[in-house]
């Protein structure tokens, strides 16, 4: 396993490879969640290459760019457990030097759900997104469902762009509690860990009342919030019920292929997870 910081480096690494590339982009702090992306991979494609990159334009001024953890020797001794040819680790000069102006901006798919919370975060997503993919070239990309909409967003701008990189998405690996895993658990404590498998907790409630033919969205958000009240805790960003391609907003009856998504505080520390349904 090759780490490699540098353009020159990687593109020399890049140019030995023929077959099929898997990549796996990750912000680094890496659990089981990326450990399943990199192991699908290594399932699909002759070469595995894994970026770790803490990506500043993703992030606003008053959320945790800074803080973000960045336990780089633990992530390596996790990623030897599988075949990864090479970790590419970028600087911020490296990937935004200065005069920097390009930007690349999905304008249908990211104005929704976090995008109203996050208004620039998936400008930032899909360019550092495009200038990886650019870099490493690779045949085959592995996106998690736990970020749905980011999902989704990265699937529109590669069918927008005319890009040939196949899209694998991969389940949601969760905690024995039910809690999605995120890097940011790393910031609870360990009473506020024990109050976020609410938010699981939460969802399946909706996705159980959608199973038993609930088909009103206000019923659903209500009843949801309702198990989110259960945690002192806990304070609510959003509940939605979109429609899971379009991922608009549902308020008359529920049809088709649904997200239900959610974006929860435990204790100042803002966890995103989702489950979804198909109503057909
Ligand atoms: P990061 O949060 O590190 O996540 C990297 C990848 O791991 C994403 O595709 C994410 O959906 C997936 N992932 C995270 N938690 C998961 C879980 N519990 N189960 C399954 N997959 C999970 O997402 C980003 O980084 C960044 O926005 C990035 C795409 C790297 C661009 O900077």
């Amino acid at each position: 396993m090759r780490t490699i910081t540098t353009l020159s480096e990687f593109k020399q690494f890049r140019d030995s490879l023929s077959g099929t590339i898997g990549f796996v982009p990750t912000m680094g702090a890496l659990h089981e969640g990326h450990l399943s992306l990199v192991n699908k991979s290594n399932h699909t494609c002759d070469y595995t290459i894994v970026s770790i990159f803490v990506n500043p334009t993703q992030f606003t001024q008053n959320e945790d760019l800074s803080t973000y953890p960045k336990p780089l020797e633990k992530d390596s001794t996790l990623l030897k457990a599988f075949k990864v040819d090479a970790i590419f680790l970028p600087t911020n000069e490296i990937m935004y030097p200065e005069g920097f102006s390009t930007f690349v901006n999905e304008e249908i798919l990211s104005r929704e759900l976090e995008g109203k919370s996050r208004p620039s975060f998936f400008k930032g997503v899909t360019t550092i997104v495009a200038k990886l993919f650019n870099i490493v070239n690779p045949t085959h990309t592995f996106f998690g469902e736990k970020d749905a909409q980011q999902l989704r967003v990265i699937q529109k701008m590669v069918s927008d762009l005319n890009s040939s990189i196949q899209i694998i998405s991969c389940s949601t690996v969760r905690e024995k509690s039910g809690l999605a895993m995120s890097s940011r658990n790393e910031y609870l404590s360990a009473e506020s860990r024990q109050s976020a498998y609410i938010i699981y907790k939460g969802l399946k409630h909706g996705l159980s009342l959608l199973k038993n033919g609930e088909r009103n969205p206000d019923v659903i958000r209500e009843e949801i919030t309702k198990i989110f009240q259960l945690e002192p805790l806990a304070k609510v960003d959003y509940i939605s019920i979109s429609d899971n391609i379009s991922l608009e907003e549902i308020n008359g009856e529920i049809a088709g292929d649904i997200l239900i998504s959610t974006a929860v505080y435990i204790d100042d520390i803002r966890l995103i997870d989702n489950i979804t349904y198909s109503s057909d």
